[in-house]
């Protein structure tokens, strides 16, 4: 397997980061991912627009140009001949001369490596996950401090709990450590605001095409609403929908994947075959409301 690292492809033995890389040594700095579909990309440009909000939300810049990195995508699924693959950006602050603040020189570094994919039995039966009052630094940039989110998939494994939702001081469920966060009720699709979450390509997708099956609200959902939801799901690039059948104690639906869920998962599988896929409307992550 190659990698993409300091300008130049190499193999998994000479894939070397410093020691003194403010990425390990302080947890500075932002990554994206995002998946193929039949070897192509799944919505590189959005996941490269959101990478660039991230970078320059903690004073980076990526040293390529986007299409410098869709060509290093492409190469690295080319040379490592994966059927299918997950695709990783990342860019640290690279080395510090006082250790602490970013010197200038960001690191960047490609990875394709095979999907692993989700037992198949989360799909068909659902997982349960716990809340946690745990919460994201700069929540709307995906950063590599996932500190809060590993404490509570800790935290969720001790109960067989495979993902944690985060709950805000309001009580309202954000989303999930690595996933966003959608319901049902009285058949209508509802997802938390963009505003303090990381707002997923997943849920942008998922918004898209549901919105001439089901209507749609984007409101907060508080955790006093959980005994009235009908069905729950996670969505992210490698879990695509995943559904959730218990949240801590509370059972919801049937104990077992309800039919608007089936339905989703059906509209998306059905777009991932797609041969292209349209632009999302993500404007958040759009360069003329970056300064650049
Ligand atoms: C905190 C958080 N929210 C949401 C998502 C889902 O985003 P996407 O659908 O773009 O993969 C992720 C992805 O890892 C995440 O880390």
């Amino acid at each position: 397997v190659y990698f993409f690292l300091k300008d130049t492809f190499v193999t998994k033995e000479n894939a070397q980061i410093s020691i003194l890389d403010l990425g390990l040594m302080r947890g500075f700095g932002v990554f994206d991912y995002l998946r193929t579909y039949k070897q192509k990309p799944f919505h590189l440009k959005e996941h490269l627009e959101r990478l660039r909000y991230s970078a320059f939300h903690l004073g980076l810049s990526l040293p390529y140009s986007f299409e410098e990195i869709e060509s290093i995508v492409m190469q690295l699924i080319k040379k490592n001949g994966l059927e299918e693959c997950g695709i990783k950006l990342l860019l640290t602050g690279g080395i510090s001369s006082d250790h602490l603040l970013p010197s200038g020189e960001v690191f960047f570094a490609v990875f394709a490596y095979p999907l692993t994919p989700y037992p198949s039995d989360y799909y068909s039966k659902g997982i349960k996950t716990i809340t946690t009052s745990h919460s994201r630094c700069l929540p709307n940039c995906k950063t590599t401090q996932y500190l809060p989110a590993i404490l509570s998939l800790q935290q969720g494994k001790k109960s067989g709990a495979l993902e944690s939702l985060y709950v805000d001081s309001s009580n309202n469920i954000l989303e999930a450590t690595t996933s966003n966060f959608f319901a049902f009720k009285e058949g209508v699709l509802i997802t938390p605001p963009e505003k303090d979450i990381l707002a997923g390509i997943t849920r942008e997708v998922i918004l898209e095409i549901c919105k001439s099956h089901f209507p749609i609200e984007i409101r907060p959902i508080s955790i006093q609403e959980l005994p009235s939801l009908q069905e729950t799901f996670i969505t992210a690039s490698n879990k695509e929908v995943m559904p959730v059948i218990k949240i801590d104690d509370i059972q919801i639906g049937q104990n077992s994947i309800g039919p608007l869920t089936q339905e989703v998962i059906k509209l998306f599988l059905a777009y991932t075959k797609q041969e292209k896929w349209p632009s999302l409307n993500m404007p958040r992550y759009q360069a003329s409301l970056i300064e650049r």
